[in-house]
């Protein structure tokens, strides 16, 4: 399949509840990513929603019914983000795709998650033991898809089995494969296979992803390139490096990480220019300070109720002032507007 998108050498912000929303995924292309995945979204929790432009912030949302926000993205990421479904029906997973289909850069099948949420229902990790499942949900959406299609699995015990399994897939006509190296009931703890993913490597022709290597191969930036080598991939998805520090992207100063403090404040005007949902924030703000979480600054932070303490607590008043001056302006004009 020919794809706009290139996945040869490149190195990609992985997909992560909670943490992969918008903010994170700018801040991730701005040290470098290439590619960023959205945080898995459930095929139905999709068909549930409207497609709505939101000219006061300049993205496209999708609102579930419910008056959820399910997925907001800008013309910034638009030829670099790969939103992952969480699906285990072929026709589901297609009207689901079709909804995005027009806002992303590819869409991406769970096959990799673990919990028995995803795997009772026949998702995530439950369709590498259901390869005739897998298959059929890869190909209609190839079939049925005018932008990439690709999907991220974990590795099976048996290493053939595991070469099998991304054989098949890669017969779907995906436009690459990301290789978690861990087995269904592995934790981050368990080393990585690097191994089962070099295999993957040699055997199959499509791009392949090397993942798993966070805390352990990869630490630092120049760590990125030492993991896509003993893997053999084409290229390297980060998940826990990340969300820790997105300064790991980065293609200078690869010896250092940015500082946790420049970190947050970045984040930080992301997630309110955008309107990110506060918890969430907070959550991700708490694991770009995972390495400090004896300070006072972290303990203010974890004990923060609103946008205007984090921004007390991290100088950014009179940044927030403005912001909030900016959007009280928008919101009059668009007033106006609609009375026009
Ligand atoms: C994940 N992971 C994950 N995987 C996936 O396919 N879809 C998802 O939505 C999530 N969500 C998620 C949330 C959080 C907080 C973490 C830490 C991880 C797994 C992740 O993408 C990756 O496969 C593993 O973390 C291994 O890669 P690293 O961390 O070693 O780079």
């Amino acid at each position: 399949m020919s794809s706009s998108v290139e996945f040869r050498g490149a190195v990609v912000l992985a997909p992560m509840v909670r943490v992969g929303t918008l903010p994170m995924r700018l801040l991730a292309l701005d040290y470098g990513a290439d590619l960023v995945y959205v945080e898995e979204i459930i095929d139905h929790r999709l068909l549930g929603c409207s497609r709505l432009v939101n000219r006061r912030l300049g993205t496209v949302d999708f609102v579930h019914k419910d008056g959820s926000l399910v997925f907001r993205t800008c013309q910034r990421e638009r030829q670099r983000v790969v939103l992952q479904l969480g699906t285990a029906d072929p026709d589901r997973a297609v009207s689901a795709a079709k909804i995005v289909e027009r806002d992303v850069a590819c869409i991406d099948v769970n096959m990799g998650c673990p919990k028995d949420y995803s795997t009772k229902g026949g998702m995530g990790a439950a369709l590498i033991t259901d390869a005739p499942r897998a298959v059929a949900i890869l190909k209609a959406l190839v079939a049925n898809l005018s932008i990439p299609v690709t999907c991220k699995i974990r590795v099976l015990p048996n290493l053939s089995d595991t070469v099998a399994l991304a054989q098949a897939l890669e017969s779907t006509g995906i436009a690459c494969l990301a290789v978690h190296g861990r087995f269904k009931h592995e934790r981050p703890r368990n080393p990585n296979h690097n191994d089962y993913i070099a295999a993957v490597c040699r055997a199959v022709s499509l791009p392949v992803l090397a993942n798993g290597g966070s805390g352990d191969a990869v630490r630092l930036p120049l760590d990125v390139e030492y993991f896509r080598r003993v893997t053999g991939a084409s290229g390297v998805m980060l998940a826990r490096a990340a969300m820790h520090n997105p300064s790991i992207f980065r293609r200078e100063f690869e010896d250092r990480l940015e500082s946790s403090e420049t970190l947050v404040v970045k984040y930080l005007k992301y997630a309110i220019t955008y309107d990110n949902p506060f918890p969430q924030s907070k959550y991700c703000i708490q694991q770009l300070l995972h390495d400090r979480t004896e300070s006072e600054v972290y303990r203010s932070t974890l004990a923060a109720q609103t946008w205007s303490d984090l921004c007390t607590l991290w100088n950014l008043s009179a940044w927030y002032g403005e912001h909030l001056a900016k959007m009280q302006h928008l919101e009059a004009e668009e007033e106006d507007a609609s009375q026009e």
